[in-house]
């Protein structure tokens, strides 16, 4: 049994209910936050002392009392529906951001890791890409940066000890699959074990550094308990990428199946290539170590159960 509690903002939703796995597994009290707003109660794990509250409200403050690390994942994160509604992504992402730090302040939270993402890079070509080059063009991204300046205005008027994590293509089990259009892996699974064609919009020769989810709770858990963590943003991601076309033929081998592909015209706004520069967080001592066909296989295993015939 670890005594330490824990806070997680966002876990119902993917990352969040992987994490809330984790930390359960290995003993930790875990209290939970999340409006439901996307994320699924079901997914959360009965362990888990779940409040379904806004990150917006004040009622999360007295939550946060004798919690000793908060990880802050709660976010509007559809780039679409961000560009679409601006005012509510300022509101989730940022307000309810500062909200979360404020009431980390004022409980004497020992130390927040919040979610940012790598789309903070969408207008920068360098690759790989380091934390330096930040160059945020959507309001998605400019939600994200702004997040990070209150951070880093928490850790100077308030000394707060923070990390800033940005993600690059996450994946696993619980991979966000009910979006009108999913993630290309959970798209491309769920499509050919429906014996469905899977589409690619545009060529195929998009490249992203795809990350599991078990190698980012490697780093949440390091987060936890490394001081070197702590005042610093890092990129996580695999630090190797992936052509859509690589991906298809990688899952179609799994599954044995070759289902002729469909090509739609290509999606507006996206970057041709994502490739994380991870030596900060390698530094700090850890590693990826999912294989692509490993990870692959976990999500497979998830969408069989759960997703596939429904
Ligand atoms: N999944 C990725 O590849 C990726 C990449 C970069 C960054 N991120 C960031 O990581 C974090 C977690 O992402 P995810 O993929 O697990 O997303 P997700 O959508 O699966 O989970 C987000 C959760 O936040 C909840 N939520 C949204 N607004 C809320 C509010 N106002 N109050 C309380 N709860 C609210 C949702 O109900 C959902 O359960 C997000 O901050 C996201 O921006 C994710």
């Amino acid at each position: 049994m670890n005594d330490r509690k824990i806070l997680i903002t966002g876990c119902a939703g993917f990352i969040g209910s992987n994490l809330a796995d984790r930390l359960c597994r290995k003993g930790y009290s875990v209290v939970g936050v999340d409006n439901l707003s996307y994320g699924l109660a079901s997914q959360i794990p009965s362990a888990v002392d779940f409040h379904k509250v806004d990150i917006r409200d004040p009622a999360i403050r007295p939550l946060f009392n004798g919690v000793d690390t908060v990880f802050h994942l709660a976010a509007k994160n559809c780039i679409a529906d961000c560009q679409k509604d601006p005012v509510e992504t300022a509101s989730i992402n940022v307000e309810g951001t500062v909200n979360v730090f404020e009431a980390a302040q004022r409980s004497g939270v020992r130390k927040v890791v919040y979610a940012e993402s790598s789309a903070i890079y969408e207008g920068s070509t360098r690759l790989p890409t380091p934390e330096t080059e930040e160059a945020p063009q959507s309001f998605y991204a400019l939600s994200k940066q702004a997040a990070h300046l209150f951070a880093l205005g928490y850790a100077r008027f308030h000394g707060l000890r923070l990390s800033g994590l940005r993600y690059f293509c996450v994946y696993g089990p619980r991979q966000d699959y009910r979006r009108s259009i999913p993630p290309v892996m959970s798209a491309f699974i769920i499509r050919l074990l429906r014996g469905e064609s899977p589409v690619i919009y545009g060529t195929g020769d998009k490249r992203r550094d795809f990350i599991h989810v078990d190698d980012i709770n490697d780093f949440h858990e390091l987060c936890i308990d490394s001081p070197l963590t702590d005042g610093k943003v890092f990129n996580l991601g695999s630090g190797t990428n992936y052509s859509v076309r690589e991906i298809y033929e990688h899952v179609a081998a799994l599954l044995d199946s070759h289902v002729p592909l469909t090509f739609l015209p290509d999606l507006p706004g996206e970057a041709q290539e994502t490739l994380a520069d991870i030596s900060r967080a390698q530094q700090v001592g850890w590693s990826p170590k999912m294989t692509l066909d490993d990870g692959l296989r976990t999500m497979i295993d998830f969408i069989r159960k759960n997703v596939a015939d429904s």
